[in-house]
């Protein structure tokens, strides 16, 4: 069987750091509180001229060199993003151009934080199916764009970053085992970006109103993030007939510490089989998984044989979980 095997990752996080400490200057809140509330205590922050794109570009560069693939070799590129250079068209395609990555088609997939294992999942298809060798899969976001940086409930909460793999068709045991993918739009107002899509122009009471920045009912949303991706994780192990047990590394999209350990406990799984980084990165939505595995893999955690569970919760709502042998 031909698989979709990871052969490079990498990723790529804004040189300049925000810490909880520097929140407080401008916001009433503390970082005691932001530290036991979320586990977060720092977040990087994109430059002025840093775009999705470029932060994109880095991390593709590193998953490249690890995986000693040409740019002209790769045949599909997909970036999950909701922080797109431009509403349209892609940022994949200004990473395909800044790669020269000539002979590849490039497009975004939008599924908020779940949006790198949405991306995973088709790249993953189109390489079962042989009509893909080489793809690129990239999660990558400038969220400190679309924040409201007066609004405490949510500016302590998100960062800047970019992670991404190179997959490679190969025959073998190895590489993504199953996909999963689920969504509900029933309750998208808890977790969103009001405007400038086609429904909430850019009129003067919207600008004011900050209509283009992230609004969330993060109570509501904590619920079901937690019960949606355990569940979405038993069924990734349910369907490839692995308990708990199986697993080496648990890499959860990164909301927060209150959430990851919910829902690590309601899967079952021990700390230990557990990767985080959110108190380095803040909630990085669509960039939190690839960049997690990124620094998984080259920190040595992750070994030939290894069973990976990838779990996401997203606006939309989306969910996703993956199942990896390494
Ligand atoms: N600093 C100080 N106080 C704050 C802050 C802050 N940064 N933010 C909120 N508060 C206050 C609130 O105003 C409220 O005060 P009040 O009681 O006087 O009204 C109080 O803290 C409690 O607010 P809650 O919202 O009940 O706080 P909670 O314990 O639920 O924590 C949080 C809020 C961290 C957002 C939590 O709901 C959560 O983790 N939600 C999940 C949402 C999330 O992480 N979303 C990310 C996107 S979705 C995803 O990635 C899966």
């Amino acid at each position: 069987m031909i698989r979709a095997r990871i052969t490079g990752t990498g990723s790529y996080a804004p040189e300049k750091v925000l810490t909880n400490s520097d929140i407080e200057k401008f916001i009433d809140t503390s970082d005691e509180w932001i530290r036991t509330r979320t586990g977060i205590c720092e977040r990087h922050i994109a430059a002025d001229n840093e775009n999705t794109s470029d932060l994109s570009t880095k991390a593709a560069q590193r998953a490249l060199e690890m995986a000693s693939v040409k740019a002209e070799e790769l045949d599909y590129i997909v970036v999950g993003t909701i922080t797109g250079d431009y509403p349209w068209p892609a940022t994949a395609c200004i990473v395909q151009d800044n790669l020269g990555a000539k002979n590849a088609g490039a497009f975004d997939v939008s599924a908020a934080c779940s949006g790198f294992l949405f991306a995973l999942s088709c790249a993953v298809d189109r390489i079962e199916s042989g009509r893909s060798k080489k793809a690129l899969v990239i999660g990558a976001e400038v969220l400190s764009r679309i924040i409201d940086w007066e609004d405490r409930n949510t500016c302590v909460l998100f960062g800047d970053a970019a992670g991404a793999v190179v997959l490679e068709a190969q025959e073998g045991d190895s590489g993504v085992l199953s996909t999963h993918l689920r969504s509900d739009g029933s309750q998208l107002e808890l977790l969103y970006q009001p405007g400038f899509g086609t429904r909430v122009l850019p009129t003067e009471e919207n600008l004011v109103n900050k209509a283009n920045t992230l609004k969330m009912q993060g109570n509501e949303v904590f619920k079901v993030a937690v019960r949606s991706m355990s569940d979405i994780a038993k069924v990734a192990l349910e369907a490839n007939e692995f308990s708990v047990d199986d697993v080496n590394l648990f890499i959860p999209h990164q909301a927060n510490i209150r959430i990851l350990d919910a829902t690590a406990k309601r899967i079952g799984l021990r700390d230990d089989q557990c990767y985080i980084n959110v108190d380095r990165f803040g909630n990085t939505s669509g960039a939190t998984i690839p960049l997690a595995l990124d620094e998984a893999n080259r920190a040595g955690r992750i070994k030939q044989g290894d069973i990976l569970l990838l779990d996401a919760f997203g606006g939309g709502f989306t969910w996703a979980a993956a199942l990896v042998r390494w």
